[in-house]
């Protein structure tokens, strides 16, 4: 009798250690895939990383379109709010302009006509230089804007118009 009750005793606790080992087995198999996701991930961060500092992804023709939408959008606020002589909002709308203008150079549209054509048309030098004055004269009128300087700040507007029509003759064609 007393052999069988230790028996019994060994019994149990061989099971029982054989359902804490299987359940610690399983918390180690559940622990495990929680670690190899963290050792990828620098290597899925690292090309990440590289890409905007080499080259910017190019916009598709319906991106850009979109991007040039938004310039819109950003020029009538910009107009509406000098308008009202709303300083900050025109100040906002400015630097609004000067952000989308840096986009401008990821079009990846082709140059339609004369000596460049088929040449891409963010490689044009006047291309570059229009987007670039553009986001020069968005950061100056927020600068006047922010100054209560109306007046600058209106010459300012009227050049930001000025790159917009510059650039459209040449290339939005
Ligand atoms: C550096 C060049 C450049 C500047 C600066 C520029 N644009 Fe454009 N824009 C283009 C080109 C190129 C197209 C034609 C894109 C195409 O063919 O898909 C275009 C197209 C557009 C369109 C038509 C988009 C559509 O849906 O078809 C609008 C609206 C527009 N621009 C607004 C503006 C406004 C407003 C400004 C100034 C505040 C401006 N753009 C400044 C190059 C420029």
């Amino acid at each position: 009798m007393h052999y069988r009750a230790v028996a019994a005793v060994c019994l149990a606790l061989s099971l029982g250690l054989g359902v804490v080992s299987t359940v610690m087995g399983q918390a180690k198999a559940k622990e495990e895939p929680k670690v190899e996701p963290k050792k990828e991930e620098p290597k899925k961060e690292d090309p990440k990383k590289e890409e905007p500092k080499e080259a910017p992804k190019p916009l598709t023709s319906d991106e850009y379109d979109a991007l040039m939408k938004k310039i819109k959008t950003a020029q009538g606020k910009l107009r509406a709010n000098l308008r009202n002589k709303k300083g900050a909002e025109a100040a906002e709308a400015g630097e609004e302009l000067a952000k989308l203008a840096a986009e401008i150079l990821r079009y990846d549209g082709d140059v339609k006509e004369g000596d460049n054509k088929g040449q891409k048309v963010r490689d044009q030098k006047d291309f570059k230089q229009w987007a670039e004055d553009l986001k020069k004269a968005g950061e100056t009128v927020a600068k006047h804007a922010k100054a209560g300087k109306w007046d600058d700040a209106d010459k300012e507007k009227d050049n930001i118009g000025r790159t917009c029509s510059n650039c459209h003759d040449v290339y939005d064609k």
